[in-house]
């Protein structure tokens, strides 16, 4: 059970390097970084300050060099790849810049996707996948393919399939990076809605727009987190 005064997610002194011929090249060299359940936490930083490779660390895609990252009070760096493959289905939910929604399955099979390795029985999460739909506004479209939709409208897709698995935390990287200032607006208050309802949110974003609508921040330099 999640308590609301603990962190949900806590990083500390979370470091990685990668090699280079010269020798490794430090990209984040200390990272504390705290999120409370229900929180929206934006990490803001210049192009190459290290927030894909941040944001990878936490979702289990990469393992740090050396620190500690707790989801719920558990150490969850360096598991093991099948129990990060688990929780990563269960727990967390991920966004991209690019929606990577499959071409050749309709909105509503995208979204459905993940509910099938994580074993949620087909009635449950039909109901799941259209109440998302509805929520993000293509309930009258879930059966059109990604070509026939919106960039704006893919990345919608998107967060619902990252959705429906109810995760604890969803994790976005550049969620507005591809898209025009319309579909940014209606992206960002679609995850203001989740937020309102209790979705825990680490966005990490260059732009101050996206940064913006979350609700607290911290700034990527030089390798580290400093609260803004
Ligand atoms: N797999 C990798 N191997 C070597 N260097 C990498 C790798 N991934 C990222 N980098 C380097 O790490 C730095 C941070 O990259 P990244 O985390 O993608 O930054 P951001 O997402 O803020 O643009 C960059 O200098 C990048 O070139
Ligand atoms: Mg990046």
């Amino acid at each position: 059970m999640t308590d609301s005064n603990n962190p949900l997610l806590e990083l500390s002194a979370v470091s990685r390097s990668y090699p280079e011929p010269a020798g490794r090249i430090p990209v984040l060299t200390g990272i504390d970084l705290s999120v409370k359940p229900g929180e929206w936490v934006a990490v803001t930083g210049p192009s190459g300050s290290g927030k894909t490779t941040l944001l990878n660390l936490i979702a289990l895609l990469d393992t740090p060099d050396s620190g500690s990252i707790k989801l719920d009070g558990r150490e969850i760096a360096g598991l093991p790849e099948d129990q990060a493959a688990e929780l990563r289905a269960r727990r967390l939910g991920m966004v991209f810049q690019l929606h990577h929604l499959l071409p050749q399955c309709s909105a509503l099979e995208n979204v459905l996707l993940p509910t099938i390795p994580a074993g949620i029985d087909g009635e449950t999460a039909m109901e799941r996948a259209k109440s998302l739909l509805r929520r993000i506004g293509l309930e009258s479209r879930m059966n059109h393919f990604p070509a026939q939709l919106s960039g704006g409208e893919c990345q919608r897709v998107a967060v619902a399939r990252a959705l429906i698995n109810s995760p604890s935390l969803l994790l976005a990287d550049e969620p507005t990076g591809a898209l025009d200032l319309h579909a940014t607006d209606a992206l960002l208050e679609l995850l203001a809605g989740f937020h309102r309802d209790g979705m825990t949110i680490l966005m990490v974003t260059h732009s101050e727009r996206a940064a913006a609508a979350a609700q607290r921040r911290y700034v990527l330099r030089n390798g580290t987190l400093a609260q803004s």
